[in-house]
């Protein structure tokens, strides 16, 4: 199986969505970069509603009170999960919001038309989950998003069983029995970070609904627990976005109501796309698979045999070209060094496929092209990307190869930090890369290597400092 041509492509989607959308009265407002403009707490642009946080609290909004886009987004937080069959670190995520105009009973079955007969997925095959509530900050179960679920499952003739799990850890333990809408505890309740207890006064968030795809042929991973339920991570449940019913702000104690209700709705375009063509793996839509494709050519090898180091390739490259289409350089701090981190590991899992002359010129135009229509910018810095990905691709190819041998020659010990430092200063291995490669190799790490290798990073910033001094 390749990507389905005869089925809705991922560009299908994006434009129907955006269509629908606009004929649902929403504005169509252009991508944020993926570097926040004016928020310091946090480096990358990880979700559509970041760029329009000043709106969710209430500022009026010059494109009106009903928005859409198709908002690109990084998150590395789980870079070692890049590899499966469902996580990238960059993506697209499609979004409306609705600023204090509709609430629960426009979105959710707009979002239902929107997944069963614009995208055309399998009524029996979409589940849900619901807040089941916070007693202790008095915020009440959201049965009235479950009776709207209810109502819809019920006119496509399909069962709309509830059920209460509360934690993941319970709903693992005692699963969901096939139930339709299952109520969970804080997995639906929605705010940046995550965690309504981590949130900073005057952060918004609230309650959310998420739709997932089930995949019946995956079986359930007792791995991930006894039971499999909607959130369960085995990859027989694929979740396709949330609608966040935003209208709780934290306060000094517990939450106060936000000015206006809002709707913050996320959708994974690339796990729809993937859903549409009925593939658990995202990496089989149009967006990723020409990339798969060009490393098969490239490499000799199959993705059958390699799936892992094609995906992660795939996965880093595309999220380092719109990093570079974004303005943001390698380097060794905050978001450049994410961005040197994706194409370093690129590279050494290119090395893997015997990737080892410099290959990134072939990919980044297949990356322009495929999206050549929705985001131009791709295409038009395509020389500039390219100028700066090469640039770094070959600074760590000269050392690569020797890095690796110094790492192998580590076997039998135990890694310090002060050796971690060593391949991070003299091969340019990041950190994360070294202990990745050691887990590999079953290469141990000294307990302490975290704080001997963060010794070393100051004591060179400090001689470095000194060194301007002496030498301005
Ligand atoms: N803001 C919500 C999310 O990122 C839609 O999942």
């Amino acid at each position: 199986m390749t990507t389905a041509e005869n089925g809705v492509t991922a560009d299908d989607i994006r434009r129907i969505y955006l269509e629908y959308m606009t004929e649902r009265g929403h504005v169509v407002i252009p991508r944020a970069p993926l570097i926040p403009k004016d928020d310091p707490t946090t480096l990358f642009t990880g979700s559509g509603m970041q760029p329009l946080l000043p709106y969710l609290l209430g500022a009026e909004h010059p494109a009106g009170r009903r928005l859409a886009d198709s908002q690109t987004c990084l998150r590395v937080q789980d870079v070692e999960e890049v590899g499966d069959n469902r996580h990238t670190t960059f993506f697209e995520m499609l979004g409306n919001w609705s600023l204090g105009d509709y609430f629960k009973e426009e979105q959710i079955p707009q979002v239902w038309t929107f997944l069963t007969e614009k995208v055309g997925l399998d009524p029996d095959r979409i589940y849900v989950s619901c807040f089941s509530g916070d007693p202790e900050n008095s915020i009440p179960k959201d049965e009235e998003s479950a009776a709207i679920w209810s109502r819809l499952f019920d006119e496509a003739g399909v069962s709309s069983a509830q059920v209460d799990v509360g934690t993941e850890e319970h709903a693992a333990a005692v699963g969901t029995d096939g139930a339709r809408i299952a109520f969970y505890s804080k997995k639906n309740w929605w705010c940046r970070g995550g965690k309504a207890e981590d949130m900073p006064v005057g952060e918004p968030g609230g309650p959310d609904t998420e739709m997932f795809y089930l995949f019946p042929n995956v079986e359930h991973d007792t791995a991930y627990g006894l039971h499999c339920h909607q959130n369960c991570d085995c990859g027989r449940f694929i979740e396709l976005g949330n609608s966040v019913f935003m209208e709780y702000q934290k306060a000094e104690v517990g939450f106060e109501p936000l000015p206006r209700k809002n709707v913050d709705y996320g959708g994974g375009l690339a796990r729809i796309a993937a859903a549409a063509i009925d593939s658990p793996d995202v990496f089989r839509i149009g967006l990723l698979w020409p990339i798969i494709e060009k490393l098969q050519e490239l490499s000799g090898k199959t993705y059958e045999d390699e799936t892992r180091a094609m995906r992660v390739i795939a996965d880093h490259l595309r999220g380092a070209t719109f990093l570079a289409v974004d303005g943001v350089r390698p380097g060794n701090k905050a978001q450049g060094y994410v961005m040197r981190r994706l194409i370093r590991r690129a590279v050494r899992f290119a090395f893997d496929l015997g990737l080892e002359e410099n290959f990134f010129p072939q990919i980044i135009p297949t990356i322009a092209g495929i999206y050549e229509e929705h985001f131009p910018e791709v295409a038009q810095h395509a020389t500039e990307v390219e100028r700066v990905l090469v640039k770094e691709e070959q600074g760590f190819r000269r050392t690569l190869r020797k890095g690796l041998k110094q790492l192998n020659s580590y076997r039998g010990t135990t890694v310090t930090g002060e050796e971690l430092f060593v391949l991070y200063d003299t091969y340019g291995f990041p950190v994360e890369l070294s202990t990745e490669e050691a887990l590999r190799k079953e290469i141990a790490l000294s307990e302490s290597w975290r704080e001997e290798f963060d010794e070393q990073m100051a004591a060179q910033r400090a001689r470095s400092q000194q060194s301007t001094t002496l030498h301005p």
